[in-house]
């Protein structure tokens, strides 16, 4: 029996799904298997010549000496905060309300590394200047993820960040980037991976999200901090004997998409437009500043999911296969654009836009 919500469903049986590259299947591991040698050895405990070649190579991507496959991001972050705390023999970090460590991972950093975290800034904007100048408590590091993911993806003025990490060197603060994602704000910096990195003391990047692979991270810096972290991998048990089948796919879609990223970044752009223009929709930030953005609705999950649901059956085109419930009277959902908004004609996609502002219009909800 399917454990699909009805919404998840309807979805997987569109014709035209909007955002990501497709369906997360054994295909994606396929594609990559089928094109190579299979007499090619396979890397041992983090060495070998592949994954040291893959590694070399993102560190020059980076503009980083070196850099470090992990088998993920959460394992590698709390990894590099550990290296820079043990360093500076203060038990404290700083970042966001919404940042990933803080959400997402089971409190690790203070489970395992006994780690405090400071938060800056608010959960529905980005962290301030002015908030790291003034913070008064020492911290041994400061973690900006770039897009911000939980607001929409927003990123503060690239002078903003010269000027934080301007600050953070001068205070021996150590200053870290959760770059899940990256290559997806390089279109609108209109920098280098290398230039944003040069800013920072050690950079996570992340090989499923954008890039689309399935799974696995690189942790970048000097020598003398990836050769820590090699050490703190082991402990974590994250030396895989082999962990080819992620490196690879993740060298092959890094290859594939990651000049994509302007062509996602301008379809965001235009497709956000398409929902402003439909009644109770906002999109957040309201011009995209990277593939990603939030859709919000102002209408309670359980009154948008049944539009939802025949708009996909009428259309084909899948606009999200998940409700987020916001409050009582908001919903929402993330859409990240990928190689599928391509495959969707024109004409279908504002049709389905169209559709879905004409039952918007229609709903019978006290405002
Ligand atoms: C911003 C951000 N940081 C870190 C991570 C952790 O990555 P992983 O799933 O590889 O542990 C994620 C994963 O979604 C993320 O979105």
């Amino acid at each position: 029996m399917s454990t699909l919500s009805p919404l998840a469903a309807a979805f997987r049986q569109t014709e035209y799904p909007v955002g990501g590259h497709g369906r997360r299947n054994l295909d994606v591991l396929k594609e990559v298997i089928n094109e190579l040698d299979g007499t090619v050895e396979s890397d041992i405990y983090g060495t070998g010549e592949g994954i040291e070649a893959f590694q070399a190579e993102m560190a020059a991507y980076l503009g980083k000496e070196k850099a470090v496959f992990f088998p993920s991001g959460t394992m590698a972050q709390q990894i590099a905060l550990r290296i820079w705390c043990d360093e500076a023999g203060i038990r404290k970090v700083a970042y966001h309300p919404l940042s990933h460590l803080e959400i997402h991972e089971e409190d690790g950093l203070r489970e395992l590394h006994q780690i405090q975290s400071i938060l800056l800034g608010e959960k529905d904007r980005l962290i301030r200047l002015d908030e790291i100048l003034e913070l008064q408590e020492d911290i041994a590091c400061l973690l900006l993820e770039l897009p911000q993911r939980e607001i929409g993806g927003e990123l503060p003025p690239f002078e903003e960040l010269v000027a934080i990490s301007a600050h953070c060197r001068a205070k021996g603060i150590k200053l870290h980037l959760d770059g899940a994602r990256l290559y997806e704000v390089l279109p609108y910096y209109q920098k280098t991976a290398a230039d944003i990195c040069a800013l920072f003391d050690s950079v996570y990047i992340s090989f499923y999200k954008g890039i689309g692979g399935i799974a696995g991270a690189i942790l970048a810096g000097e020598e003398a901090f990836t050769a820590k972290s090699k050490v703190w991998k082991r402990r974590h048990g994250g030396d895989l004997i082999s962990l080819y089948p992620y490196y690879l796919t993740a060298g092959h879609y890094f290859k594939q998409r990651v000049h994509k990223m302007p062509q996602y970044y301008e379809q965001a752009v235009e497709l956000a437009a398409l929902y402003n223009s439909c009644h109770l929709v906002t999109t957040l930030p309201r011009v995209p500043v990277t593939n990603m953005f939030h859709v919000r609705v102002a209408l309670p999950k359980d009154k948008l999911e049944p539009i939802l649901i025949a708009l996909y059956e009428e259309t084909g085109v899948g606009l999200s296969h998940f409700l987020r419930e916001i409050n009582e009277h908001t919903c929402g959902f993330e859409v990240s654009i990928g190689d599928c908004y391509a495959r969707i004609p024109k004409n279908e996609l504002k049709r389905a836009l169209e559709r879905l502002d004409a039952s918007l219009q229609e709903v019978n909800w006290p405002m």
